[in-house]
């Protein structure tokens, strides 16, 4: 029986800090709106890197803390709703900069829950003995996909990228796994342009976010609430908690409604805002560099992703 493990873990997110004093120059806002709001403080924008210029400084960081030569890689994913191009995919340009020959990559798309269901994926491929080791980032240049006229949205995302190294292992560190999609339910939404087609005779979509964000935050504190609550029902309690980064709001009300003490949600959405996909393993990542997580294969972390879609998931991991 093969299980699966994650054994290295890096981030990198782009040099400029643009906080929300500079904000509140080019929109109406305020540092005091946005920082009692949302606990965002600054975030980082690139100026010119690509979602895949990000995702490769994660990856070669993984390979040099791995030690394990590109060649060895037997997958890349990418989970990202900002890729360069649909075609091709983020994941097939991090192959490319690597020179990971023997690589299948592909992007997965499931927003801000988009790393927990690409690490879902990537553990089967293991699970299955079909793969001995791939990676697993969550990247994204955010700032290109957002209206920087609506104040609304413009100051809660940020751009980065994290991941992991994933590989073989004897013994289970999956220890629960449960992913959800309703899409029914709107919201939130980031539409793509339509292309001059002279058959074409829909209306033009907004190519930008746009967010309900009462909405989004309503649904996350019931039903994202719920469904951590019944995974450590039946799992048992983690040693920390990463959830995605939207709202400080959100990790405050989750840990009472959860009933677990706050300080095992850990959180760092005031330096980085809502990076979607790359929150997750960032903040994984920063953690393990600190101290506050050691790879050990004693740390029970339990992570969640809500987004849009709607989509959630939930994985309790054992590192
Ligand atoms: N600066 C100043 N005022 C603002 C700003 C701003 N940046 N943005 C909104 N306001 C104003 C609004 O216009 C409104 O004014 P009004 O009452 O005069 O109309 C007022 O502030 C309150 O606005 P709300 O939207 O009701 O504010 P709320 O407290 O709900 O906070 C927020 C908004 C931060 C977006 C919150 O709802 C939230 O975090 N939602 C969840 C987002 C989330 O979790 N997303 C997850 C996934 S994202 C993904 O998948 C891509």
């Amino acid at each position: 029986m093969a299980f699966a493990k994650i054994s290295h873990v890096a981030h990198y997110v782009p040099e400029k800090i643009v906080t929300n004093e500079d904000l509140s120059k080019i929109m109406d806002t305020s540092d005091g709106w946005i920082s009692s709001r949302t606990g965002i403080r600054s975030r980082r924008i690139s100026t010119g890197q690509q979602t895949s210029d990000l995702a490769i400084e994660v990856a070669r960081d993984l390979l040099a803390k791995s030690g394990y030569a590109a060649e060895e890689l037997d997958f890349i994913l990418v989970a990202t709703i900002t890729p360069d191009s649909n075609m091709p995919s983020t994941a097939a340009r991090v192959q490319a900069a690597l020179g990971a020959v023997n690589a299948f990559a592909f992007d997965l798309a499931a927003a801000c829950s988009g790393f927990v269901f690409a690490l879902a994926t990537a553990e089967k491929f293991i699970k299955s003995g079909t793969s001995q080791k791939g990676l697993v980032i969550g990247a994204e240049v955010f700032s290109k996909a957002l209206d920087w006229t609506d104040r609304r949205t413009a100051v809660l995302f940020g751009d980065g990228a994290g991941g992991v190294l994933l590989e073989r292992s004897e013994t289970e560190h999956f220890l629960a796994e449960k992913l959800y999609t309703d899409g029914s339910k709107t919201g939130l939404e980031s539409g793509m342009t339509t292309v001059a087609n002279p058959f074409y005779q829909g209306t033009d979509v907004n190519p930008y976010l746009q967010m309900d964000g009462r909405a989004i935050f309503d649904f996350t504190i019931k039903t994202v609430s719920k469904s951590v609550k019944a995974m450590i029902e039946v799992s048992g309690e983690p040693d920390y908690l990463l959830l995605h980064q939207a709202n400080i709001r959100i990790l405050d009300i989750m840990a009472k409604k959860i009933g677990l003490p706050r300080e095992k949600f850990l959180a760092n959405m005031q330096h980085y805002g809502n990076t979607s996909a790359a929150s997750i393993p960032i903040l994984l990542s920063e953690n393990v560099a600190n101290g506050t997580i050691p790879i050990n294969g004693n740390q029970r972390l339990l992570l969640s992703g809500f987004g849009g879609g709607l989509t959630w998931g939930n994985i309790l991991v054992l590192m």
